[in-house]
């Protein structure tokens, strides 16, 4: 749930710090159009994420979970000429409505979407040797976010950047005792950090930032490949 507040001071800043925008706002209305929930990133997120994979000149993204394509559109926004993005989702009807908002968007030819349970299609990047990728934005299904970090790390480089979406979730990942898998996923997630912390020789480095908006409580994780 979000305070009234939250809400009002992220319409603000959302307002002011990013504006309307054609195709990023009708890709939102054509998928609430068609159904999806509305659990894209808030339009800071998004331009966070963009500034993010600019920041680093990224040429190469990969990101996990697709939905409408809300946050592809921003990174791929973010992509010099001759970059490219891949864009990994299960569900077809969120296949289709992405498609649709990335062609709108003018990204038809950037983006590439691959349909299939990100588990499945992740070897198949590595084995196309379809890396390795500059930024990977992690943000599909919260169990599999151990395995799918692990994956992001096989098809880095030194000096990637992986961003891991929902890592508080309003603080649900504080209950040891959670019944729910995206919980337990994200609690894993957070255990992996910690003992990379203190390895001999480290892969990454990490932080983590919780945030409060129009989308409730919640966080992410960024990560440096060493
Ligand atoms: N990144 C999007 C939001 C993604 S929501 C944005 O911010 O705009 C999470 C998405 O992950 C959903 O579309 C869901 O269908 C997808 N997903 C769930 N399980 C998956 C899996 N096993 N493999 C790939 N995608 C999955
Ligand atoms: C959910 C998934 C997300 O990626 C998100 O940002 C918020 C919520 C969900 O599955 O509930
Ligand atoms: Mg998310």
């Amino acid at each position: 749930m979000s305070p009234p507040l939250w809400t009002e001071i992220d319409q603000h800043l959302a307002s002011t710090y990013v504006g309307p925008d054609e195709a990023l706002d009708a890709a939102l209305v054509a998928s609430a159009a068609a159904g999806l929930p509305a659990i894209n990133v808030t339009p800071n997120q998004g331009k966070f994420l963009h500034l993010s994979a600019r920041l680093i000149a990224a040429r190469n993204i990969l990101e996990i979970g697709t939905l409408g394509g809300y946050s592809t559109i921003w990174l791929a926004r973010a992509l010099a000429p001759g970059g490219r993005l891949i864009t990994l989702e299960a569900d077809p009807k969120c296949g289709s409505v992405a498609f649709e908002n990335l062609a709108r968007a003018g990204l038809g030819k950037v983006v590439e979407l691959r349909l299939g349970k990100a588990l499945e299609t992740l070897p198949m990047l590595a084995s196309e040797k379809c890396g390795p990728f500059d930024l990977i934005f992690i943000d599909a299904d919260k169990e599999n976010t151990p395995s799918y970090f692990e994956w992001a790390l096989k098809l880095a480089r030194r000096g990637s950047l992986i961003v891991v979406d929902n890592v508080v979730r309003s603080g649900a990942v504080l209950n040891a005792e959670s019944s729910d898998a995206s919980v337990q996923g994200i609690r894993q997630f957070h255990e992996l950090v910690a003992k990379e912390r203190t390895a001999k020789q480290p892969r990454f480095s990490a932080t983590a930032l919780q945030t409060v908006g129009s989308k409730g409580h919640d966080g992410f994780a960024i990560a440096l490949v060493e």
